[in-house]
């Protein structure tokens, strides 16, 4: 694969909100409601993106094979209590379905690193949701620590939805 990464701008959001959602459904079937993972990508969503891009503490690469977007990883400060500026968090991953297993997550995580080291940040941070063994797998595997403890991600008429933290020092 010829993968490239670059920032993300206002024309790639209607992508990223396309690829999100079907990295979600696919990803996500069965850990998360039906409902959640039927939602359509709507002009609304794809507004919301390009806010999001535009957010000048949020930064969005994009993973390009042939000028198309296969994948996109966001990075933002981490909000901790109390405060930390050396932390960022990775607050989005995803990677078009059919491009899993191609080494496009290692491209877009390395690259996301990078930004975060540019920034000023020494340490990132992500939530992953407990029972996404494959995302898990992935972060295991690019060196983030599993940390102790969880929070809810959503309340559901079962049991509430954990998730797990994980977190990368990127001083060596
Ligand atoms: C998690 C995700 C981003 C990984 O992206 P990817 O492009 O498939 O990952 P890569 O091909 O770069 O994988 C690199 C390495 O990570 C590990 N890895 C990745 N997926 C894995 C899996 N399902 N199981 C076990 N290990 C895995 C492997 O060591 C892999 O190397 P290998 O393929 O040579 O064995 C992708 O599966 C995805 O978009 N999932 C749905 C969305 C999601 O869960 N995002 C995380 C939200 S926090």
């Amino acid at each position: 694969m010829n993968v490239s990464i670059e920032a993300a701008t206002a024309k790639d959001a209607e992508a990223i909100a396309n690829i999100h959602f079907e990295s979600l459904r696919e990803g996500y079937a069965g850990k998360l409601p039906q409902e959640y993972l039927d939602m359509p990508v709507t002009d609304w969503r794809i507004n919301a993106w390009k806010k999001w891009i535009a957010r000048s503490k949020v930064r969005t690469l994009v993973a390009k094979e042939d000028d198309q977007n296969v994948g996109f990883c966001t990075l933002q400060p981490f909000n901790e209590n109390p405060p930390n500026k050396e932390t960022a968090e990775i607050v989005a991953l995803f990677v078009q379905p059919d491009k899993w297993r191609h080494g496009v997550g290692v491209i877009l995580c390395k690259g996301i690193e990078s930004e975060a080291k540019a920034a000023g940040f020494s340490k990132l941070a992500l939530w992953v949701l407990e029972s996404n063994e494959n995302a898990r797998n992935f972060y295991k595997a690019q060196g983030y620590q599993l940390q102790t403890g969880d929070r809810i991600f959503l309340e559901t008429a079962n049991e509430p939805l954990l998730e797990v933290m994980y977190r990368k020092s990127l001083v060596q």
